[in-house]
């Protein structure tokens, strides 16, 4: 099994890098094939909305770390994207890159209907954030980036098995072995050993 992990914080041992580097290794000791892109070393210039690549399945921009993330996401069997909250939502190097690939995620048919294009995919999110529990999920923090991905991720045809939202990293801001137990549980969602 191909596993993408897309981590969408800029920290490189904050919350987020820690947890997915717990599930990568876990992945890795179960046999999957594990490439792991950190979004904040991408350079994705942003969307300029002309609609071309809706007709042309092409982006009208010059070749940049778009098209070959895209190259990544249709390669792999299974999406793991980590992202911390920011204004209750998913930060913008995230969504600057989701907007430059959506011809690549989803097809439209003649009525603006959404052809997903990752059916059978298999997909995982993890997000944190200050607020505590459980008024990350009340108040819609990492809910909201739950929320967000699921609308990206969703439309694109990926089942998501499993999702982690870790709350209260201000004051808890620790790598605890509850946040390690949860980490390797997910990656059995992968179903990686078959
Ligand atoms: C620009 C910015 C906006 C943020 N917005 C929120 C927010 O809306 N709600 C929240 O609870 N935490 C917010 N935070 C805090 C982060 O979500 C939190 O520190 C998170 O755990 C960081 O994850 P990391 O350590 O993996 O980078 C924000 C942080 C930044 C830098």
């Amino acid at each position: 099994m191909k596993i993408l992990i897309l981590n969408a914080s800029p920290r490189p041992n904050g919350n987020i890098a820690q947890m997915l580097e717990t599930i990568r290794t876990e992945a890795i000791n179960q046999g999957a094939n594990v490439t792991m892109e950190r979004v904040q070393q991408l350079s994705i210039r942003p969307c300029m909305a002309c609609m071309k690549c809706r007709s042309t399945g092409n982006c009208v921009l010059p070749e940049d770390d778009a098209q070959r993330i895209l190259a990544l996401i249709t390669d792999c069997d299974a999406l793991v994207i980590g992202a911390p909250c920011y204004w209750g939502n998913i930060p913008g190097t995230l969504k600057t890159l989701f907007d430059r690939i959506v011809y690549g995620m989803m097809g439209e048919n003649s009525l603006a209907i959404p052809q997903a294009m990752h059916k059978g995919k298999k997909a995982i999110i993890v997000s944190s954030c200050s607020t505590i529990w459980p008024f990350n999920i009340l108040a819609n923090q990492t809910r909201g980036v739950v929320r967000a991905l699921k609308e990206i991720l969703g439309w694109s045809g990926f089942k998501i098995v499993a999702t982690i939202q870790k709350g209260g990293t201000l004051r808890y801001p620790e790598f605890r072995e509850s946040d390690r137990k949860k980490c390797i549980k997910v990656v059995k969602k992968l179903k990686i050993r078959k």
